[in-house]
């Protein structure tokens, strides 16, 4: 049954008939000076779920300042840390007591199916504040025993400053949090700029934190495109560092706007084609659903998507006819059908780059197991719905294997043994995640200290956790998010020498 627009939460309805929604600049809800909004769409139907500022270079200028005036006046950078640990606790309570409301919202915006919108966008949003709150007391310097006589040396870890945050459309809140979080623990401000696509959930983040008591200008949210307001915040020379999730050409301008503007620091968390890899000694019924999972979850628009399927040779046909099956299994639909294991893409763009790839596949030699188009049914005309599609006999030489798709497609490309696939996994310009299926733990060792990757799942695929460093080896990225490397990222180290010498 999909929900209809009267059994949506009262309070969504309330969140998207409020009018065009504003930018979150210095703790007031401003419009783009320009005046001009945009629509964001329910990729379920095409149709538009509410007009947002669309905020550009003035819009950024202004929230620029009033983060630059919040970092270097206070009360944000003077406020204790203690202070500070309550305030991301208390925001992670808020989140919390709103997520239905969140979950509905995502769901609505990116198309995700409900249930996991709820589970695990929301869940994982939570925790992560949670887990951030806890670092607040605990950013600490070192002594250090220089060897210069009389001398009294220290290391203080302050905050980077002023952040520009450019976050993509697959887990809209669920990548504010990731960037939010580890800044606010670190002390640092922030101007946050979600994808043009998803632009709701941020802003309604962005309400509590001001709920929470996160003071006027630390939290900043301007809504816009990248081209100007995503452009605009890069090159910006009050920003000290910009933390980037999405596209690899789009982190190239990055790191190009950084290097032309005032070198600010810059992370990047860029795309993949990961290798998940099934040796013919795995536990085979738990790795064909981990091959299958590790692709079609959140419809294949994950950056860690295990989109390159190595199988050894004497299991190929097992397992990629099992791929097929379990993929033609699954029902497409709207997000807010329970029945639904794949929503619809997010964009009327994705759903073109993403059929493009379907289509060459076969004129690559790959064969068409399942799939291989636009979902039909009822429903399904008018939003962006394709089919999880299922490309055997590929080779990792394939454009279709060597490319980001971004959307629910495998490629199925056998192995021969340990050596030859490791060279084939590491045979791409990506190096974000990579799985291990096998019961032999020496194999499972050396395979996962070999592929360049930044995540290695053995015998299970693509769990995150606010503990554990996330990020990119090659072109996936620079930079750490998680655990005490993402306070790295949005911190600076000091060295304090003192001469104790009299005289
Ligand atoms: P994108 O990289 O253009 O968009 C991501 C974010 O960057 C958005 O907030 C966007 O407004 C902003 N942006 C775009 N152009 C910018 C610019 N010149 N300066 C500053 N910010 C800018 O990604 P897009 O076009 O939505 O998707 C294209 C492909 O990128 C996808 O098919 C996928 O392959 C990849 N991608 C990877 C993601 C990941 O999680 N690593 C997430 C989203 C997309
Ligand atoms: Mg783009």
């Amino acid at each position: 049954m999909v929900m209809t627009a009267r059994e949506l939460d009262p309070r969504v309805q309330a969140f998207l008939a409020d009018g065009p929604k504003r930018l979150l600049i210095d703790g007031a809800w401003v419009e783009a000076a320009s005046g001009r909004t945009f629509a964001t769409l329910d990729p379920a139907t095409g149709e538009r779920l509410a007009e947002v500022a669309e905020g550009d270079a003035t819009d950024i200028d202004r929230a620029v300042k009033a983060a630059r005036r919040a970092f270097d006046e206070g009360p944000w950078s003077t406020m204790t840390p203690a202070e500070r640990s309550r305030l991301i606790w208390r925001l992670a309570d808020l989140i919390e007591e709103r997520s239905e409301v969140l979950a509905q919202l995502e769901t609505l915006d990116n198309g995700k199916p409900l249930a996991v919108a709820r589970r695990d966008d929301l869940g994982g949003t939570v925790d992560y504040f949670r887990y951030y709150a806890g670092w607040p007391t605990k950013v600490e310097g070192a002594t250090v025993p220089v060897s210069v006589a009389n001398t009294f040396a220290y290391t203080l870890r302050q905050p980077v400053g002023v952040c520009g945050q450019i976050i993509p459309w697959n887990y809209p809140l669920m990548m504010a949090a990731w960037k939010v979080a580890p800044a606010l623990a670190a002390g640092c401000t922030i101007v946050l700029k979600p994808a043009e696509q998803t632009p709701l959930s941020a802003l309604l983040l962005g309400e509590l934190c001001l709920e929470a008591g996160i003071p006027a200008g630390v939290v900043n949210v301007v809504t816009g495109y990248g081209e100007t307001a995503g452009a605009a915040l890069a090159a910006h020379p009050a920003v000290d560092k910009i933390a980037f999730t999405g596209s690899t050409e789009v982190g190239r301008l990055i790191l190009r706007a950084a290097s032309q503007s005032n070198l600010k620091k810059v992370s990047l968390e860029l795309g993949g084609k990961s290798p998940n890899i099934v040796f013919a000694d795995a536990d085979l019924s738990q790795a064909r659903e981990g091959a299958a999972g590790g692709i079609f979850y959140n419809m294949g628009q994950d950056c860690t998507a295990g989109s390159r399927v190595f199988v050894e040779g004497s299991i190929y046909d097992d397992v990629a006819q099992f791929i097929a099956d379990h993929a033609k299994g699954l029902t497409v639909g709207s997000g807010l059908d329970a029945a639904t294991d794949i929503g619809p893409l997010v964009s009327q763009e994705q759903v073109d780059r993403v059929l493009g790839y379907m289509q060459l596949g076969p004129t690559e030699g790959a064969r068409v197991l399942s799939g291989g188009g636009r979902a039909q049914g009822a429903g399904l005309d008018r939003g962006f719905f394709v089919q999880p599609t299922v490309l055997a006999d590929a080779r990792n030489d394939m454009r279709v294997a060597q490319e980001e798709i971004f959307g629910p497609v495998v490629t199925v490309i056998p192995f021969r043994d340990v050596e030859d696939v490791i060279r084939q996994g590491n045979d791409i310009a990506y190096g974000l995640g990579a799985g291990v299926w096998t019961r032999d733990l020496a194999k499972a060792h050396r395979v996962a200290a070999a592929i360049r990757a930044g995540t290695v799942w053995v015998n299970t695929y693509g769990p995150t956790d606010p503990a554990l460093p996330f990020g990119g080896f090659k072109a996936s990225g620079h930079g750490r998010e998680m655990g005490f490397e993402a306070i790295h990222l949005y911190t600076e180290v000091k060295s304090v020498w003192v001469n104790l010498g009299e005289g």
